[in-house]
């Protein structure tokens, strides 16, 4: 199985690793696949994520990928994070073993769960729709 350069480097120098004390939302998601895990935190100021970090119980792709969803997010509107897919993770990360793309929804569902939990400690009030399906449906491995 080839990996891409920028795989290779986000999974051996993953960025943005660990915990958020104060974080002003948090989101944990479980790939149903697999059985591996991400955590998220962010910090949001003025709507903005000013900080984030994550810690990935998974496959070298599942790491590389929260690893590049945590740098795509980092300065970035909350609205402007919503919209972060697997698929767009991927692409930046210069393309994933087709039998890995599954690995990537994990990062992209956390982000969404994060902002969820920022949305609901924050009484904020928020499209149920946009919690829903997950970029998933780019992805036709995940029978
Ligand atoms: Fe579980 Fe990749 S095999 S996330």
């Amino acid at each position: 199985m080839a990996y891409s350069a920028k795989v290779m480097d986000h999974f051996q120098n993953p960025r943005n690793v660990g915990k958020i004390e104060d974080a002003s939302g948090v989101g944990e998601v479980g790939n149903a696949k697999c059985g591996d895990i991400m955590k998220i935190y962010l910090k949001i100021e003025n709507d903005v994520i000013v900080d984030v970090k994550f810690n990935t119980f998974g496959c070298a792709s599942a790491i590389a990928t929260s690893s590049m969803a945590t740098e795509l997010i980092k300065g970035k509107p909350v609205s402007e994070a919503l919209t972060l897919t697997n698929k767009a993770v991927v692409e930046a990360l210069d393309g994933l073993p087709p039998v890995k793309i599954h690995c990537s929804v994990l990062a992209e569902e956390a982000v969404k769960a994060a902002i969820k939990d920022y949305y609901d400690r924050n009484g904020i009030e928020y499209d149920a729709e946009l919690f829903g399906e997950s970029g998933c449906s780019n992805c036709c491995h995940c029978d």
